[in-house]
């Protein structure tokens, strides 16, 4: 059993908070293990909460299209949320909850320990850029330590209305670029694991 999987075993048994309670399934998150891209977002939700996996409805299905318009699939990154089980009727997670939740989303990112973090929404947002609004840095990568952070509008968000939609699908081709940068020169090269993911 890999780190990664010895958590999600950990959080298929946690009641740390209410959400607990109402939850189907937990939705630890999905990925490769040596995934270099990692995306957060929020929190499960209807679909999300029955099959134990993140983004599967169709906030989901438009994260796929996202990354297919850049040559990319959801096998070569890794898939997960600030929370880990369904808050009732899809509301805002509490702070409470993010709290209570936290500590697994910062060990999967040591295991991971992946170059890009995308994040996706308000609550992922808030981690790395505190008293933002999100519609002043969407789009604008910032480095901080060795990891790139690259906020976007959340897909359920940008599905239904263009505004939002045009934006995070202009900022998703920045992605390919960003990741070249985020990933040392030394370790681009043939035989390692970038090619082994397909991601250049
Ligand atoms: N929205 C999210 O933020 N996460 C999911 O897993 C599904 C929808
Ligand atoms: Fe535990 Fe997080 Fe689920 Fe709350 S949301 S019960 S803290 S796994």
């Amino acid at each position: 059993m890999t780190e990664l999987e010895r958590l999600a075993a950990e959080i298929a048994q946690c009641q740390k908070c209410q959400l607990a309670r109402g939850r189907i399934k937990t939705v630890p998150g999905y990925g490769a293990a040596d995934a270099r891209l990692l995306f957060i977002g929020e929190a499960p939700g209807f679909h999300e909460d029955r099959q134990g996996l993140p983004f599967v409805g169709p906030d989901g299905q438009f994260l796929d299209e996202l990354l297919r318009s850049i040559g990319m699939s959801r096998e070569q990154v890794f898939i997960c949320n600030v929370v880990k089980c369904r808050p009732p009727n899809n509301r805002d997670p509490l702070p409470s909850e993010l709290e209570a939740c936290r500590s697994y989303l910062d060990r999967q990112i040591e295991f991971l320990r992946p170059r890009m973090i995308v994040t996706l929404g308000r609550y992922s947002m808030a981690r790395y850029f505190p008293n933002v609004p999100i519609s002043h840095i969407h789009g604008r990568a910032k480095k901080i330590g060795e990891t790139l952070y690259l906020p976007l509008f959340h897909p359920a968000a940008a599905l239904h209305q263009p505004r939002y939609r045009s934006a995070i699908e202009q900022d998703f081709l920045k992605i390919p670029d960003l990741l070249k940068q985020a990933v040392p020169a030394e370790e681009d090269h043939p035989g390692e694991q970038a090619e082994q993911l397909n991601l250049f």
